[in-house]
């Protein structure tokens, strides 16, 4: 079955903890933190001091994307905050095999994402290194945006990949997933779900148990 990972850039920011409870109670199965600078994205959303806080509220995993320009200075903060899971950009400046290797040391989960125009080709030499490939559907930076069909192909080539290499890495994809659209990006071959507008406007409950019936 699908993972589900919500992402709280849409939810209520003056009640998290009360949407984190309503993701539970859905069987969300990741919680999603979009984390933005302002440098490596044009936005600025929250960081490790926050995340801290909202840990005590679900014992749910917590990934943090992290749209930053040095992730790998910042790595611990967001581990001791609490998060399980790292997710870093291939786009970004610093050497990625030292930032894998130094998060992997710290004794959490670490995933590496593309944008949209990264080709999936450059992400092959880390996959033996990472437990997720995260593959963005919409330019990072804000929610509501709508899915870059395109990704479709990038999902495909990745799933034959890590499957024909026999690699455990789990496919996640990241922007514009919708109720309508899901069913396609789960036969591509995505193993989990991103989404925040189409989980946090309406019903979060029946928004992720709608996902999780596909
Ligand atoms: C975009 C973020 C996404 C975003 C998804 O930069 O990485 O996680 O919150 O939002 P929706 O699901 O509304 O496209
Ligand atoms: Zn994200």
């Amino acid at each position: 079955m699908v993972k589900i990972s919500p992402s709280i850039l849409s939810a209520d920011f003056s009640r998290l903890c009360d949407e984190l409870r309503r993701c539970e109670r859905g069987g969300a199965d990741i919680i999603h933190l979009d984390v933005m600078d302002g440098h490596f994205v044009p936005n600025i959303t929250f960081g490790p001091v926050v995340i801290k806080s909202i840990r005590k509220c679900t014992k749910l995993p917590f990934e943090a994307h992290l749209m930053i320009q040095r992730p790998d200075k910042y790595a611990k903060n967001f581990i001791d905050a609490g998060s399980d899971i790292l997710l870093v950009h291939l786009e970004t400046k610093i050497s990625l095999e030292d930032a894998i290797r130094k998060i992997k040391n710290y004794g959490v989960e670490v995933g590496i994402v593309l944008n949209p125009e990264t080709p999936f080709e450059k992400a092959k030499k880390y996959l033996e290194k990472v437990n997720y490939l995260l593959i963005m559907s919409v330019h990072p930076g804000f929610a509501g945006q709508s899915f870059i069909e395109s990704t479709l192909g990038k999902i495909r080539e990745a799933r034959e990949y890590i499957d024909k290499e026999g690699l455990n890495v789990k496919i996640e994809v990241d922007g514009g997933v919708k109720h309508h659209n899901a069913k396609k990006i789960i036969e591509a071959g995505a193993d989990i779900l991103v989404a925040a507008s189409a989980i946090f406007r309406g019903n979060v409950e029946d928004n992720i148990k709608k996902f999780k019936s596909l």
